[in-house]
């Protein structure tokens, strides 16, 4: 394969993956992803991260192709996570004279993954490096998404590498700048990917855009989608990620609920029905059973309103559900509305451990939760439209 060249001097020598099902053997990839690496030609060569090890021929050939003869001089790690470090050693066993550059926390793990010590450039935050025509700045973000993370702008074409930061799930389908294709099929997989990767990290996130506002960027090459480059897009993605990291929400309810037998369902349908009636035009429903945990996840950062229910199941929390509050718990989401019911046969565990979640969960609790024994009644339901107006009531005069 050959690889592109995007802009002067810089080839795009990344690969897309259709193949693998779940990243980080998590979240799904109904339109795969891409690794993106960059190589800069200048009087010094420059490889900013590779890609993960399974299409590691494929970049190999495009990062030859791209050198054209040239020795391979520097490989900037902006990310060691092995999505981006896995074709690392194997670089390394092709161009022996290599020198790495990262940081002190880079370089612990680039011993701890590949027994990597040697010919390693450490540099410090703002520390710049020439490369003929280019200099290259390094900035490190550390949690955004690991310790280590660091950005790498280069200063002459006013372009920054800048490993998750920016990033999204979906490949590129033949076009790798935003000018060769369309943006618009990014904006809900870049929330799904923020949401499932980086979504713990909201603080982090904000600090590193701070810590970016005081320099120009004219193109984005992060290391998962499209490189952006038109003012417009740039913004857009910048003003993504400043809004998911601040944990922003638009006004809308998600209802995510277990059933076994569909009456736990019927709550669900219920409380939907009702919020409509109210006005609320943003409903979205999950099925916690067959909606992937990571669309639901998604759809929580984007609306303020949530309610789950489920039934009891073993005394304890219907077991999908439970695996979802888990993955919610796991990324401090601020700010939300947050009902819920449940279901019972004969002791009933459900409400009393979506209580226990809500107590830590630090969200403003909606409503009285509804219970329902065995099937829906008057009772039941009459529990279930209330709950469904206490939260459009909210929703309604949110200022969050
Ligand atoms: Fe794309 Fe945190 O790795």
């Amino acid at each position: 394969m050959k690889a592109i060249e995007i802009k002067k001097d810089l080839f795009y020598v990344g690969v897309n993956d259709r193949t693998k099902h779940l990243f980080e053997n998590l979240w799904p990839l109904p339109q795969g992803v891409s690794y993106n690496s960059y190589l800069l030609i200048d009087e010094k060569t420059v490889l900013f991260d590779t890609v993960e090890i399974g299409y590691s021929d494929v970049f190999f050939s495009k990062l030859e192709s791209a050198l054209n003869g040239k020795a391979l001089d520097y490989l900037v790690v902006n990310h060691m996570e092995p999505d981006h470090s896995g074709s690392l050693a194997l670089l390394k066993t092709k161009y022996p004279n290599i020198e790495i550059i990262g940081n002190a926390r880079t370089a612990e793990m680039l011993a701890g993954y590949y027994g990597i010590t040697d010919n390693l450039k450490i540099i410090t935050d703002g520390e710049e490096l020439k490369t003929g025509k280019h200099t290259l700045q390094f900035h490190l973000i550390p949690m955004v998404h690991w310790p280590e993370t660091m950005v790498t702008y280069d200063i002459t074409e006013k372009t920054l590498f800048s490993g998750d930061a920016f990033g999204t799930f979906g490949a590129l389908d033949g076009g790798i700048t935003d000018t060769q294709l369309r943006p618009e099929r990014y904006w809900d997989e870049m929330i799904r990917y923020y949401s499932n990767i980086v979504g713990k990290y909201g603080s982090p996130v904000q600090k590193a855009i701070a810590k970016l506002s005081g320099i120009e960027i004219a193109t984005i090459c992060a290391t998962h989608g499209p490189m952006w480059t038109e003012k417009e897009n740039i913004s857009k993605v910048v003003a993504l990620y400043d809004k998911l990291s601040k944990y922003e929400t638009e006004p809308g309810v998600v209802i995510a609920y277990g059933s076994m037998y569909g009456h736990t369902e019927q709550m669900a349908e219920t409380i939907a029905s009702e919020l409509a009636a109210q006005g609320i035009r943003d409903i979205v429903i999950h099925n916690v059973s067959v909606s992937p945990h990571s669309n639901i996840i998604r759809d929580v950062f984007k609306y303020n309103g949530l309610i789950v229910g489920c039934p009891t199941y073993n005394n304890q929390l219907y077991p999908e559900m439970e695996a979802l509050l888990s993955k919610l718990a796991a990324r401090g989401i601020k700010n939300r509305y947050f009902g819920y019911f449940g279901s019972f046969t004969w002791a009933g565990a459900a409400v009393k451990n979506i209580a226990a979640f809500a107590e830590t969960s630090g969200w403003e609790v909606v409503g009285v939760p509804a219970e329902m024994k065995q099937a829906m009644n008057q009772q039941s339901r009459d529990a279930a439209v209330a709950l469904a107006q206490a939260m459009a009531e909210k929703i309604k005069s949110d200022k969050k």
